[in-house]
């Protein structure tokens, strides 16, 4: 049973605070939500869990099953079994997507991922180099996969897909979450929510602070429907449990 729990997250980034108070908790076969607009904040957050160099943790804690990680680098967080899906993964002259594959599987002692992510063509590629936005989705979704994650932090991972490989997608998040994993996803538009059938929780970030939190159907709908502004101005943030 694994849980990240953060606890009043404050981070700052290039001298300025972009994330305040942020607290949630993500636990084994859990789906949580996290929306908000350009610029609010969500792959800070991540990026501070992850403990990606220059996202500094001024204020609050990051807990991976009750032991506080908030001050350990970045390698050793992926030992430990937090993974990440890159909303924009680097490209790697000189690196094979399955040579990488192969070594990150070792490295966790794990096994490739049996899931189709329709990759087997980009292989023998290097990393992300010359790879469509599709692509590199999905090659960055094997990549995590074959860390197989405690808990697995995915940033946009449908933006820019076509439906058939959306699908795909969604069955490999899923597969994530029927073999334990806790699973955050930022989304914009929340097309894949429709092909992962567990939704747990979701939460709006607005200037860096949690708005709002609830149900995730209700929370995106409303959204989709009224944007972001109508959570601004919420004087009654959806249950904010
Ligand atoms: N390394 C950095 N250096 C300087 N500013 C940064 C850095 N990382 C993030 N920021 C700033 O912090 C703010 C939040 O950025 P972040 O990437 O977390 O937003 P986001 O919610 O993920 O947006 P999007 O939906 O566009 O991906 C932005 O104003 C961004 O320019
Ligand atoms: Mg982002």
């Amino acid at each position: 049973m694994a849980a990240l729990e953060v606890s009043e997250l404050t981070v700052e980034v290039a001298s300025r605070i972009v994330v305040r108070d942020v607290s949630f908790k993500v636990q084994s076969g859990e789906l949580h939500v996290l929306l908000g607009p350009n610029g609010s904040g969500k792959t800070t957050i991540i990026n501070a869990i992850m403990g990606v160099p220059g996202y500094r943790v001024v204020k609050g804690s990051i807990k991976l099953d009750g032991v506080d990680i908030t001050g350990r680098p970045v390698d050793e967080r992926a030992r430990l079994g937090i993974g990440v899906m890159f909303q924009r993964p680097p490209s790697i002259k000189g690196v094979k997507l399955g040579e990488l594959a192969t070594r990150i599987a070792q490295i966790h002692g794990s096994k490739l991922p049996s899931v189709d992510l329709n990759i087997s063509s980009l292989l023998s590629r290097d990393l992300n180099v010359g790879f469509s936005g599709g692509e590199a989705k999905r090659s960055e979704l094997y990549l995590l996969l074959s860390q197989r994650p405690k808990i697995a932090l995915l940033d946009e991972p449908d933006s820019g897909v076509d439906v058939e490989n959306l699908a795909l997608i969604g069955k490999a998040i899923s597969s994530l979450l029927e073999a334990g994993a806790g699973v955050l996803i930022v989304t914009h538009l929340g097309y894949i929510m429709r092909h992962i059938p567990t939704k747990t929780k979701a939460y709006v970030l607005i200037d860096g602070r949690i708005a709002c939190r609830g149900d995730p159907e209700t929370v995106l709908n409303d959204i989709l429907e009224m944007g972001f502004d109508w959570c601004r101005e919420c004087e009654t943030p959806l249950a904010n449990s």
